[in-house]
């Protein structure tokens, strides 16, 4: 059932566990996501970014294909199709397309841009019955080759942003996309529960999900995050299951060059890492 992420995350935040915002890239990825999500009984968010949806031949081709497969899949559970990281024309673009969810990320203007471009977002996101995300204090990672930390958000500001009633807030508390690096200081928690303080009942959201041990994780939904956003650990496991069956040869034995065969060992790891993600995060049954 396609809904906007509105009530799964305010049920999420309730209820203390966290929904996770999975990214996909093809339809075997969307296909993962979605069964795993129903046979486990769990809401799920699915994450394009633009890259990825330009892959896909762009947001429409994604809204419709998530659509079509939710019908004919019979897939039952809460599914958001979310925009990851958007810019302000990508907002306008998914919105037109049909997804259900978007994120502005306006980290990177000067505070009172951010709040402008968000506000006016938020009114036509809602007039429409989309949710929204905003980010305050930009999440680091790899660019060139280089890691930038991630920043830590000012909590006032998140407060501001927060008050413009968006339905889920990113806010950076030392976090970063792709693996960590291993002189990574771990998440500040300081900084979240400063921030949960001053932004109450909103659902915060934790990206760079991917690396992030157990414990910081479960401390992190105690202290108000209730979206969590996995990318490069499904990537991760999709190529290394792949490469398992490649050089294992077993695309020169029978018919074991058919793609549907080539790409099943991923999309049952891909499946693996989201079980082991809603497990963790505690979205098991809460669909
Ligand atoms: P990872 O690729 O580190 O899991 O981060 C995903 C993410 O935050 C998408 O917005």
């Amino acid at each position: 059932m396609l809904v906007s992420a509105a009530e799964m995350l305010k049920k999420a935040k309730a209820g203390h566990y966290a929904v996770g915002q999975f990214n996909i890239n093809n339809l075997e990825w969307t296909k993962a996501v979605l069964t795993t999500a129903q046979e486990l009984n769990s809401p799920v968010i699915l994450g394009v970014s633009a890259g990825a949806g330009k892959y896909m031949c762009g947001f429409k081709v994604v809204a419709d294909m998530v659509k079509a497969m939710i019908e004919s899949l019979n897939i039952t559970v809460p599914v958001a199709i979310h925009l990851d990281h958007g810019t302000y024309e990508d907002c306008y673009k998914c919105i037109k397309a049909g997804f259900s969810s978007i994120m502005f990320d306006g980290s990177h203007y000067p505070i009172e841009e951010n709040i402008a471009k968000t506000q006016e977002l938020v009114n036509v996101a809602h007039a429409l019955g989309l949710s929204i995300e905003a980010e305050v204090g930009s999440i680091g990672g790899e660019e060139d080759g280089v890691v930038g930390m991630g920043e830590c958000a000012d909590p006032e500001e998140c407060k501001k942003i927060a008050d413009l009633g968006v339905d889920m807030l990113a806010a950076g508390i030392g976090n970063i996309h792709g693996k960590y690096p291993e002189n990574w200081k771990g998440l500040s928690f300081e900084t979240l529960d400063a921030v949960q303080q001053l932004t109450g009942e909103m659902p915060l959201v934790l990206h760079g999900g991917t690396g992030i041990p157990a414990d910081m994780i479960q401390k992190a939904i105690s202290l108000g995050v209730s979206k969590i956003n996995v990318n490069t650990e499904c990537q991760l496991s999709f190529t290394a299951a792949t490469r398992a069956y490649i050089e294992a040869g077993k695309d020169l034995t029978g018919k074991g060059f058919d793609p549907r065969k080539v790409l099943l060992p991923g999309y049952e790891a891909i499946k693996a890492t989201v079980k082991e993600k809603m497990e963790l995060f505690g979205s098991v049954g809460k669909a």
